[in-house]
C-alpha cells in the first residue's frame, strides 16, 4: 500500500505550517550562497535585489547571516529599527528609502548576556520562529542572504524556507574551485532546489583613469568552472571601488550609481536571473491599498 506522505512532492514534505503561511505570498524565493567569507555575496544581494526593485517589483531581503549580519548596513537600516519589533502581531519589515523590505536576524540579535539561544539546535528554532512572524505580505522576490558555507547551518537555513525556488552560488576568481560547485550541487539536491547560477566577483579591473581592463586573477574562471558542472552562468562584477564606497554609504550602486559598468553588470545578472525562473502566476494580489499614492511599498 503507498504510504500517504508518497503522494506529496517532496518541497511539500517538510512541516513549517506557519512559515509557509508568513511567506504564502512570496513569489520567488531565492537563497545566495558562497564557499566562504568575504567573497562578497551581502553586496551581490543587496544590488540583485536593487537591480529587481528598479524593474518595479516589491523585492524583499531576509538576512539570515546569524555570525555577521551586514544587510542592514549596506541598504541604510538605522538600529534604531530595532523599535518595530515591539509590535505584538508579527513584525513588519523595514523599508528602505529605496523601496526594499528589510528583515535582518540583526534586528533581534540578543546581547551578550544572552548568547545561549544562538546555540546549536536553538539557534535554528528561534530562526523559524522568527520567520513564522514576518509579515512580508505580497512581493515579488525574497532574496536570502546565508552565512558563509554551504555547511549544515546554510542548510539548515534554506531547509527552514519553504519552496525554495533555488541557490545563486557567488564566487570570487581566487575562491573558485570544484569543491565548491560539487558542495553546492550536493546542498541543492539535499533541498531539492535548482542552482540557478554562478555569480563571479571581482573578475575583472576597469582602470578608471586609463580604460586598462585588468583580470588579475585568470580570464573568465567561472566561466568555465560553470560550463564544467553544466551550472549556468550568471556574469561577472568587476573590482570597483565604488561598488564598496556605496555599500558603506547605505546605498547599493544599482540605485547610487545606475549607470556605472558595476551597476550595468549586476543589472544583467538580474535579468539572466529572471530567464532562470520558472513562469509563475502571479500569487501578488492585484489591489496594493497601502502602496496607494506611494512610490514604493509600505
Ligand atoms: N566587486 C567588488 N568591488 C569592490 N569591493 C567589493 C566588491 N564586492 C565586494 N566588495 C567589498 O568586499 C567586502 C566584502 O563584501 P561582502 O560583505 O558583500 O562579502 P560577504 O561574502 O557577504 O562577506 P561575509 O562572509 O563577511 O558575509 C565589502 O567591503 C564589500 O564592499
Ligand atoms: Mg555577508
Amino acid at each position: 500500500m503507498k504510504d500517504e506522505d508518497s503522494q506529496i512532492h517532496p518541497k511539500h514534505q517538510h512541516h513549517h505550517g506557519p512559515i509557509r503561511d508568513a511567506m504564502a505570498h512570496v513569489n520567488y524565493k531565492i537563497a545566495i550562497i558562497s564557499g566562504k567569507g568575504g567573497v562578497g555575496k551581502t553586496s551581490v544581494v543587496v544590488n540583485l535585489a536593487a537591480a529587481m526593485r528598479k524593474k518595479d517589483m516589491v523585492v524583499g531581503i531576509f538576512d539570515a547571516d546569524v555570525h555577521g549580519p551586514s544587510v542592514p548596513k549596506m541598504v541604510g537600516v538605522k538600529t534604531e529599527m530595532r523599535d518595530i519589533l515591539h509590535g505584538s502581531h508579527g513584525i513588519d519589515p523595514v523599508v528602505t528609502e529605496h523601496g526594499l523590505k528589510i528583515m535582518s536576524v540583526a534586528l533581534i540579535w540578543p546581547t551578550d548576556s544572552t548568547p545561549v539561544m544562538w546555540r546549536g539546535q536553538y539557534k535554528a528554532r528561534v530562526l523559524r520562529q522568527f520567520l513564522s512572524s514576518i509579515k512580508w505580505h505580497e512581493m515579488d522576490f525574497l532574496f536570502v542572504d546565508l552565512p558563509p558555507g554551504t555547511g549544515d547551518e546554510s542548510i539548515t537555513i534554506m531547509k527552514s524556507i519553504p519552496d525554495l525556488d533555488g541557490m545563486v552560488v557567488v564566487t570570487t576568481p581566487q575562491e573558485i574551485s570544484t569543491i565548491i560547485c560539487s558542495k553546492a550541487i550536493n546542498a541543492a539536491k539535499e533541498l531539492n532546489a535548482p542552482i540557478l547560477g554562478l555569480i563571479e566577483n571581482m573578475n575583472v579591473y576597469h582602470c578608471p583613469d586609463c580604460g586598462r581592463v585588468e583580470h588579475f586573477f585568470g580570464k573568465d574562471k567561472g566561466e568555465r568552472l560553470a560550463r564544467t558542472f553544466d551550472i549556468p552562468f550568471l556574469g561577472g562584477i568587476p573590482l570597483d571601488g565604488q561598488y564598496s564606497e556605496a555599500a558603506d554609504t547605505g546605498v547599493p550602486i544599482v540605485f547610487k550609481y545606475p549607470e556605472s559598468l558595476t551597476a550595468r553588470a549586476m543589472i544583467k545578472i538580474a535579468d539572466k536571473l529572471m530567464e532562470r525562473l520558472p513562469e509563475k502566476e502571479k500569487a501578488i494580489v492585484k489591489d496594493r491599498p497601502w502602496e496607494e499614492g506611494r512610490d514604493h511599498p509600505r
